[in-house]
């Protein structure tokens, strides 16, 4: 009979992992022994299948937000997808042996998921997609809960709203036209080049505009008669905060996922906007609200599974021990979607 509670505890107490133990360029992970501390009350204990790279995870490698790096030697990457190992003993939700994701570390107070077990607040994760592969479920969850917070909690994306989404094809961006086009809106996408126009149509995107080719009081005046979009989702921010305060109709909304930055708001007064910012690392950081990330990432596999929402991953992928490389292309922009790294061994 298999020990619903039942701990690898209880047969190791130490597991590989690939950690950092200064900032620095992407040569600076290496693989060492850490011991697996025990599983606390409200933690689950998992066995790591994949994880995926977010801008944030190079940014704390760099150094770039030192305040929110977790302790050296610091195991990067919150996004995780793998199987329950051991349960702690308030948590009622997850057994032994159950395919789970979610968005649990790699943040301050809390290891990331390049290591073999990861242990995870039990309310950060949720049962894994079924269609989905470990791979690319673990290319979900930190992009699509912030997509998730922009479009449907704060901008309360509407049926038939004309909803534009900038970086249609980068992590948070694929998420947000897909999201948008589920909530009945109809969604216009940008991209850079054709093959990205294709990507954006493929998920969902009814109109594409190249925003390297058409000014962007051209494609207000084409899209809107002039009016501008009802919600603007920026993943791009800083600079581009401007081009969304532009394209944003009288009242409208703009929702940015980055505005480390000085801005004049003067457009966002004159046109009565409404500013929205998405910080999907609260929950983590200051353990409040921790619940509702799993609640949407629960959400989220059902819409995964009823072919609704799929992850776009890239074309080139990465064992842990490439973890290195896989950093490297992440920081080159050249990545379409995520990149997702597997571990070697299950
Ligand atoms: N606050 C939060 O909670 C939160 C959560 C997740 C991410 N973020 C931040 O949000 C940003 C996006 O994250 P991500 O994972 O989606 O990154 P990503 O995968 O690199 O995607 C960025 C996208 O922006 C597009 N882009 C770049 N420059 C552009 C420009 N000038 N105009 C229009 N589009 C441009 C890129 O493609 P093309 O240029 O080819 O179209 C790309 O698709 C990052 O800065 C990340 O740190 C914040």
């Amino acid at each position: 009979m298999v020990d619903k509670k039942c701990s690898v505890l209880e047969k190791i107490s130490t597991m590989k992992a690939i950690v950092i133990e200064h900032f620095g360029t992407p040569d600076a992970f290496k693989e060492t022994d850490l011991t697996i501390l025990p599983v606390a009350p409200n933690q689950v204990l998992i066995r790591v299948a994949a994880t995926s790279v977010n801008p944030v995870d190079t940014k704390i490698r760099q150094g770039a937000v030192a305040d929110i790096a977790p302790d050296f030697p610091a195991i990067l990457h919150g996004d995780v997808a793998g199987v329950i190992e051991a349960v702690g003993d308030r948590v009622t939700n997850f057994q032994v042996g159950d395919e789970v994701y979610g968005c649990a570390g790699g943040v301050k107070g809390m290891g990331g998921a390049l290591a073999e077990y990861m242990l995870a607040d039990a309310e950060l994760v949720a049962h894994k997609p079924k269609s989905l592969t470990m791979a690319e479920a673990s290319a979900l969850p930190l992009v699509s809960i912030t997509a998730w917070e922009g479009l449907i909690d704060r901008a309360k994306v509407q049926s038939d709203q004309k909803v534009l989404i900038y970086g249609s094809t980068g992590g948070v961006g694929h998420i947000g036209v897909q999201l948008a086009k589920w909530a009945g809106a109809k969604v216009y996408a940008t991209v850079s080049t054709d093959e990205k126009k294709a990507i954006a149509l493929s998920l969902g995107a009814d109109v594409t505009i190249n925003y390297r080719q058409t000014p962007i009081e051209e494609f207000v005046a084409e899209h809107t008669d002039g009016n501008g979009f009802d919600v603007v989702f920026d993943t791009v921010g800083n600079d581009n905060l401007q081009n969304a305060f532009k394209a944003a109709k009288l009242n409208g909304t703009v929702v940015s996922t980055v505005s480390l930055s000085k801005q004049d708001l003067t457009l966002l007064h004159a046109k009565g906007l409404t500013l929205h910012l998405v910080f999907m690392l609260i929950p983590m950081l200051f353990n409040i609200d921790r619940s509702y990330h799993g609640k949407i990432l629960t959400k989220l596999a059902d819409l995964v599974d009823k072919g609704q929402v799929r992850p776009l991953i890239d074309s080139q992928s990465f064992t842990f021990a490439e973890v290195a490389a896989a950093h490297a292309h992440a920081e080159s922009g050249t990545a379409v979607g995520k990149v997702v790294l597997t571990r070697e061994t299950l």
